[in-house]
């Protein structure tokens, strides 16, 4: 979906902001906003270019550079680091064979942490594309990683 259709679902009110933003980074195929679509939106709404740049920065779900079909983001707030007595983010960069913030060269997957995803009663967590995963082993990753391969 163009970025012009996005935009006339919505009111020319700045807070319209962050609904905007992710309505149309998630009809992209490849997650992200370009520096041209934020120039786009910020005419769009009336504001400064810089509020739209602070809205993507600010939010680690945004992206402005291109991402993988399967955006996977481990939690990598406190909670979560202690109830796990494993190195998730390894486990998935070796399975991958990429690290933190790269994508697969065949851009099935994009690596990135993220803060609190609230759920830190369950933790170790990480999220991939809309989906949560809670109590993370090895063995849970590794599996997990396979379905979204099956399913490329
Ligand atoms: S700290 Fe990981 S979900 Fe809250």
């Amino acid at each position: 979906m163009i970025l012009k259709e996005i935009l006339q679902k919505y009111p020319k009110k700045d807070d319209q902001l962050i609904e905007i933003l992710l309505d149309y980074q998630s009809a992209k195929s490849n997650h992200y906003i370009s520096k041209e679509e934020i120039i786009e939106i910020a005419d769009y709404l009336g504001i400064p270019e810089s509020k739209v740049c602070s809205v993507l920065s600010f939010y680690t779900f945004f992206s402005v550079k291109p991402r993988g079909k399967h955006i996977i983001q481990v939690c990598k707030d406190v909670p979560c680091y202690v109830s796990s007595n494993i190195d998730i983010l390894k486990i998935i960069e070796t399975e991958l064979g990429i690290l933190v913030n790269e994508t697969t060269p065949n851009q099935q997957f994009t690596l990135e942490f993220t803060s609190c995803l609230g759920c830190c009663d369950v933790g170790p967590v990480m999220r991939i594309n809309d989906k949560i995963y809670t109590h993370l082993t090895a063995d849970k990753i590794k599996a997990i990683l396979s379905e979204y391969r099956v399913n490329m």
